[in-house]
Protein backbone atom coordinates (compact mmCIF):
# COMPACT_ATOMS: atom_id res chain seq x y z
CA UNK A 1 0.00 0.00 0.00
CA UNK A 2 1.44 3.45 -0.69
CA UNK A 3 1.29 6.67 1.21
CA UNK A 4 -1.29 7.66 -1.00
CA UNK A 5 -4.03 4.92 -0.58
CA UNK A 6 -3.54 5.00 2.97
CA UNK A 7 -4.11 8.72 3.22
CA UNK A 8 -7.07 8.21 1.14
CA UNK A 9 -8.47 5.65 3.49
CA UNK A 10 -7.67 7.83 6.28
CA UNK A 11 -9.59 10.66 4.57
CA UNK A 12 -11.99 8.19 3.84
CA UNK A 13 -13.13 7.35 7.32
CA UNK A 14 -15.32 10.09 8.89
CA UNK A 15 -17.95 9.61 12.28
CA UNK A 16 -21.23 8.51 11.06
CA UNK A 17 -24.05 9.43 13.05
CA UNK A 18 -27.32 7.84 11.07
CA UNK A 19 -26.99 4.53 9.78
CA UNK A 20 -29.02 2.12 7.89
CA UNK A 21 -30.38 -1.09 9.43
CA UNK A 22 -29.23 -3.93 7.85
CA UNK A 23 -26.25 -5.92 9.23
CA UNK A 24 -22.96 -6.34 8.51
CA UNK A 25 -21.71 -9.84 7.87
CA UNK A 26 -20.54 -11.18 11.27
CA UNK A 27 -17.25 -12.33 8.60
CA UNK A 28 -16.34 -8.81 7.48
CA UNK A 29 -16.67 -8.16 11.29
CA UNK A 30 -14.05 -10.65 12.09
CA UNK A 31 -12.08 -9.66 9.36
CA UNK A 32 -12.09 -5.64 11.20
CA UNK A 33 -11.01 -6.93 14.34
CA UNK A 34 -8.64 -9.41 13.03
CA UNK A 35 -6.87 -6.41 11.22
CA UNK A 36 -7.34 -3.95 13.97
CA UNK A 37 -5.90 -6.49 16.26
CA UNK A 38 -2.25 -5.24 15.20
CA UNK A 39 -1.72 -2.18 16.69
CA UNK A 40 1.11 -1.95 18.55
CA UNK A 41 0.72 -1.98 22.70
CA UNK A 42 2.89 -1.36 25.13
CA UNK A 43 4.14 -4.88 26.22
CA UNK A 44 2.09 -6.65 23.62
CA UNK A 45 -0.42 -6.50 26.41
CA UNK A 46 -3.19 -6.13 23.75
CA UNK A 47 -5.28 -4.98 26.96
CA UNK A 48 -8.51 -4.43 25.24
CA UNK A 49 -11.26 -7.01 25.07
CA UNK A 50 -14.59 -6.21 22.70
CA UNK A 51 -18.14 -6.88 23.26
CA UNK A 52 -20.23 -6.87 19.96
CA UNK A 53 -23.51 -6.57 19.84
CA UNK A 54 -26.08 -7.43 16.68
CA UNK A 55 -29.85 -7.80 15.67
CA UNK A 56 -32.03 -7.72 18.60
CA UNK A 57 -28.83 -7.67 21.32
CA UNK A 58 -28.15 -4.09 19.55
CA UNK A 59 -31.71 -3.32 20.09
CA UNK A 60 -31.97 -4.36 23.20
CA UNK A 61 -29.24 -2.29 24.62
CA UNK A 62 -30.28 0.73 22.87
CA UNK A 63 -33.81 0.74 24.44
CA UNK A 64 -32.08 -0.15 28.24
CA UNK A 65 -29.39 3.05 27.55
CA UNK A 66 -32.18 5.50 26.11
CA UNK A 67 -33.67 4.44 29.38
CA UNK A 68 -30.62 4.61 31.63
CA UNK A 69 -29.81 8.30 29.90
CA UNK A 70 -33.04 9.83 30.37
CA UNK A 71 -33.03 8.43 34.12
CA UNK A 72 -29.51 7.76 35.48
CA UNK A 73 -26.45 9.32 36.84
CA UNK A 74 -23.14 10.11 34.84
CA UNK A 75 -21.03 8.18 36.07
CA UNK A 76 -18.33 7.16 33.41
CA UNK A 77 -15.20 4.77 34.42
CA UNK A 78 -12.64 7.04 32.92
CA UNK A 79 -12.84 10.41 34.13
CA UNK A 80 -14.60 13.23 31.23
CA UNK A 81 -12.46 15.93 30.51
CA UNK A 82 -12.59 18.60 32.89
CA UNK A 83 -12.89 21.15 30.71
CA UNK A 84 -12.26 22.24 26.79
CA UNK A 85 -10.26 25.41 26.95
CA UNK A 86 -8.33 28.07 23.65
CA UNK A 87 -7.46 26.25 20.84
CA UNK A 88 -9.33 22.36 22.06
CA UNK A 89 -12.29 24.64 22.76
CA UNK A 90 -12.42 26.44 18.91
CA UNK A 91 -12.44 23.02 17.59
CA UNK A 92 -14.40 21.52 19.85
CA UNK A 93 -17.20 23.90 18.99
CA UNK A 94 -16.38 24.23 15.47
CA UNK A 95 -17.29 20.10 15.22
CA UNK A 96 -20.49 20.94 16.94
CA UNK A 97 -22.00 23.64 15.32
CA UNK A 98 -21.21 21.95 11.58
CA UNK A 99 -23.18 19.02 12.86
CA UNK A 100 -25.88 21.71 14.49
CA UNK A 101 -26.02 23.40 10.84
CA UNK A 102 -25.81 20.03 8.73
CA UNK A 103 -29.10 18.59 10.84
CA UNK A 104 -30.76 22.58 11.66
CA UNK A 105 -30.22 22.59 14.47
CA UNK A 106 -30.23 26.77 15.35
CA UNK A 107 -27.05 27.95 17.44
CA UNK A 108 -28.56 28.71 21.02
CA UNK A 109 -31.43 25.85 20.98
CA UNK A 110 -30.62 23.67 23.60
CA UNK A 111 -33.87 21.95 23.16
CA UNK A 112 -32.80 20.42 20.08
CA UNK A 113 -29.16 20.08 20.32
CA UNK A 114 -30.10 18.11 23.11
CA UNK A 115 -31.96 16.11 21.76
CA UNK A 116 -29.36 15.80 18.38
CA UNK A 117 -27.13 14.65 21.32
CA UNK A 118 -29.63 12.19 22.41
CA UNK A 119 -29.09 10.14 19.09
CA UNK A 120 -25.91 9.03 20.85
CA UNK A 121 -27.89 6.80 23.27
CA UNK A 122 -29.92 5.34 20.32
CA UNK A 123 -26.38 4.08 18.64
CA UNK A 124 -27.17 6.90 15.47
CA UNK A 125 -29.07 3.69 14.51
CA UNK A 126 -26.48 1.64 14.03
CA UNK A 127 -27.32 -2.18 13.90
CA UNK A 128 -23.82 -2.55 15.58
CA UNK A 129 -22.02 -1.89 18.55
CA UNK A 130 -18.78 -2.65 20.08
CA UNK A 131 -18.34 -2.02 23.59
CA UNK A 132 -14.40 -1.29 24.37
CA UNK A 133 -12.84 -1.97 27.79
CA UNK A 134 -9.64 -2.30 29.37
CA UNK A 135 -8.04 -3.85 32.62
CA UNK A 136 -8.06 -1.71 35.48
CA UNK A 137 -4.37 -2.21 36.26
CA UNK A 138 -2.73 -1.15 33.17
CA UNK A 139 -4.10 2.23 33.59
CA UNK A 140 -3.81 5.14 31.26
CA UNK A 141 -1.73 3.24 29.09
CA UNK A 142 -3.65 0.74 28.44
CA UNK A 143 -6.60 3.15 27.71
CA UNK A 144 -3.82 4.62 25.30
CA UNK A 145 -3.45 1.29 23.58
CA UNK A 146 -7.02 0.88 22.90
CA UNK A 147 -7.74 4.01 21.89
CA UNK A 148 -4.68 2.70 18.84
CA UNK A 149 -6.99 0.28 18.68
CA UNK A 150 -10.26 2.33 18.18
CA UNK A 151 -8.63 3.88 15.47
CA UNK A 152 -7.48 0.67 13.42
CA UNK A 153 -11.15 -0.97 13.92
CA UNK A 154 -12.82 2.59 12.64
CA UNK A 155 -10.29 2.30 9.45
CA UNK A 156 -10.41 -1.70 8.70
CA UNK A 157 -14.47 -1.01 9.00
CA UNK A 158 -13.89 1.89 6.47
CA UNK A 159 -12.22 -0.31 4.09
CA UNK A 160 -15.06 -2.60 3.79
CA UNK A 161 -17.30 0.27 3.15
CA UNK A 162 -18.73 -0.17 7.06
CA UNK A 163 -18.70 3.29 8.69
CA UNK A 164 -18.25 3.57 12.57
CA UNK A 165 -18.24 6.21 15.21
CA UNK A 166 -16.19 6.03 18.67
CA UNK A 167 -18.59 6.98 21.18
CA UNK A 168 -17.15 8.09 24.82
CA UNK A 169 -21.23 9.41 25.16
CA UNK A 170 -21.97 5.59 25.40
CA UNK A 171 -19.34 4.87 28.06
CA UNK A 172 -21.03 8.49 30.14
CA UNK A 173 -23.17 5.04 32.54
CA UNK A 174 -20.31 3.10 33.62
CA UNK A 175 -22.55 1.09 36.76
CA UNK A 176 -25.36 0.41 33.76
CA UNK A 177 -22.69 -0.94 31.24
CA UNK A 178 -20.85 -3.66 33.81
CA UNK A 179 -24.23 -5.02 34.56
CA UNK A 180 -25.82 -4.84 31.35
CA UNK A 181 -22.98 -6.22 29.82
CA UNK A 182 -21.22 -8.58 32.68
CA UNK A 183 -17.95 -7.09 32.40
CA UNK A 184 -16.50 -7.30 36.30
CA UNK A 185 -15.13 -4.33 38.02
CA UNK A 186 -11.45 -5.02 37.50
CA UNK A 187 -12.03 -3.45 33.55
CA UNK A 188 -12.64 0.16 32.65
CA UNK A 189 -15.01 0.67 30.25
CA UNK A 190 -13.78 3.20 27.93
CA UNK A 191 -16.04 4.12 24.91
CA UNK A 192 -18.61 2.00 22.57
CA UNK A 193 -17.84 2.14 18.79
CA UNK A 194 -21.08 1.98 16.66
CA UNK A 195 -21.02 0.62 13.18
CA UNK A 196 -23.06 -0.83 9.99
CA UNK A 197 -23.69 0.84 6.26
CA UNK A 198 -23.95 4.82 6.34
CA UNK A 199 -27.15 6.54 5.33
CA UNK A 200 -25.60 8.54 2.98
CA UNK A 201 -28.39 10.44 2.47
CA UNK A 202 -28.76 11.94 6.23
CA UNK A 203 -27.89 15.44 7.18
CA UNK A 204 -26.15 14.33 9.86
CA UNK A 205 -23.68 12.95 7.57
CA UNK A 206 -23.28 15.50 5.33
CA UNK A 207 -20.45 17.24 7.03
CA UNK A 208 -16.72 16.65 7.58
CA UNK A 209 -14.25 17.74 9.90
CA UNK A 210 -10.93 19.97 9.34
CA UNK A 211 -7.67 19.60 10.59
CA UNK A 212 -4.57 21.89 12.01
CA UNK A 213 -2.02 22.39 9.82
CA UNK A 214 2.00 20.94 10.73
CA UNK A 215 2.90 24.43 12.18
CA UNK A 216 -0.26 24.35 14.52
CA UNK A 217 0.92 21.20 16.04
CA UNK A 218 5.04 19.99 15.20
CA UNK A 219 7.96 21.82 16.33
CA UNK A 220 10.80 20.83 14.60
CA UNK A 221 14.26 20.75 16.80
CA UNK A 222 17.65 20.07 15.06
C1 LIG B 1 -12.49 8.48 21.80
C2 LIG B 1 -13.54 9.17 20.97
C3 LIG B 1 -14.79 9.40 21.51
C4 LIG B 1 -15.79 10.02 20.74
N1 LIG B 1 -17.04 10.19 21.29
C5 LIG B 1 -18.03 10.70 20.53
C6 LIG B 1 -19.35 10.77 21.04
O1 LIG B 1 -19.64 10.36 22.16
N2 LIG B 1 -20.32 11.27 20.23
C7 LIG B 1 -20.05 11.73 18.96
O2 LIG B 1 -20.97 12.18 18.28
N3 LIG B 1 -18.79 11.66 18.45
C8 LIG B 1 -17.80 11.14 19.19
N4 LIG B 1 -16.52 11.02 18.68
C9 LIG B 1 -16.29 11.41 17.29
C10 LIG B 1 -15.53 12.75 17.20
O3 LIG B 1 -16.42 13.81 17.44
C11 LIG B 1 -14.88 12.85 15.81
O4 LIG B 1 -13.91 11.83 15.68
C12 LIG B 1 -14.21 14.18 15.55
O5 LIG B 1 -15.13 15.24 15.58
C13 LIG B 1 -13.49 14.19 14.19
O6 LIG B 1 -14.43 13.92 13.17
P1 LIG B 1 -14.31 12.65 12.22
O7 LIG B 1 -14.25 11.41 13.06
O8 LIG B 1 -15.56 12.70 11.37
O9 LIG B 1 -13.05 12.81 11.40
C14 LIG B 1 -15.51 10.43 19.41
C15 LIG B 1 -14.24 10.19 18.89
C16 LIG B 1 -13.27 9.57 19.64
C17 LIG B 1 -11.92 9.27 19.03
Amino acid sequence: MTLTELDDLLTRRHSCRAFRPDPVPKSDIENILTSARRVPSWCNAQPWQVIVTSGTETDRFREALLHEAATGIPAPDLPFPASYSGVYQDRRRACGWALYESVGVEKGDRAASAKQMMENFSLFGAPHCAIISSPRELGPYGAMDCGGFVTAFTLAAQALGVASIPQAAVATYGPFLHRFFDIPDDRLILCAISFGYPDHDHPANAFRTERAGLDEFVEWRG
